[in-house]
């Protein structure tokens, strides 16, 4: 179970939401924005702590971010 955990790091601990909660709102619903993100998973959205590693997140998936 904690290989499973290691592997889905908490993203933004604010909310508590992880990198795969993440990674699956932004492919299951085209996220495209910092902001999208924020307004699907929450994350990003108190601190703006995460928001850096949300950006990389879309990088990843989409290859590009639009800001
Ligand atoms: S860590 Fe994500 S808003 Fe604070």
């Amino acid at each position: 179970m904690s290989d499973i955990k290691e592997q889905n790091p908490i993203v933004c601990t604010c909310n508590e939401i992880s990198q795969q909660e993440i990674e699956q709102a932004i492919r299951d619903k085209g996220l495209k924005t910092i902001e999208e993100v924020g307004d699907e998973t929450t994350a990003g959205t108190v601190c703006g702590g995460c928001v850096d590693e949300i950006y990389l997140l879309l990088e990843k998936i989409n290859g590009k971010v639009d800001l």
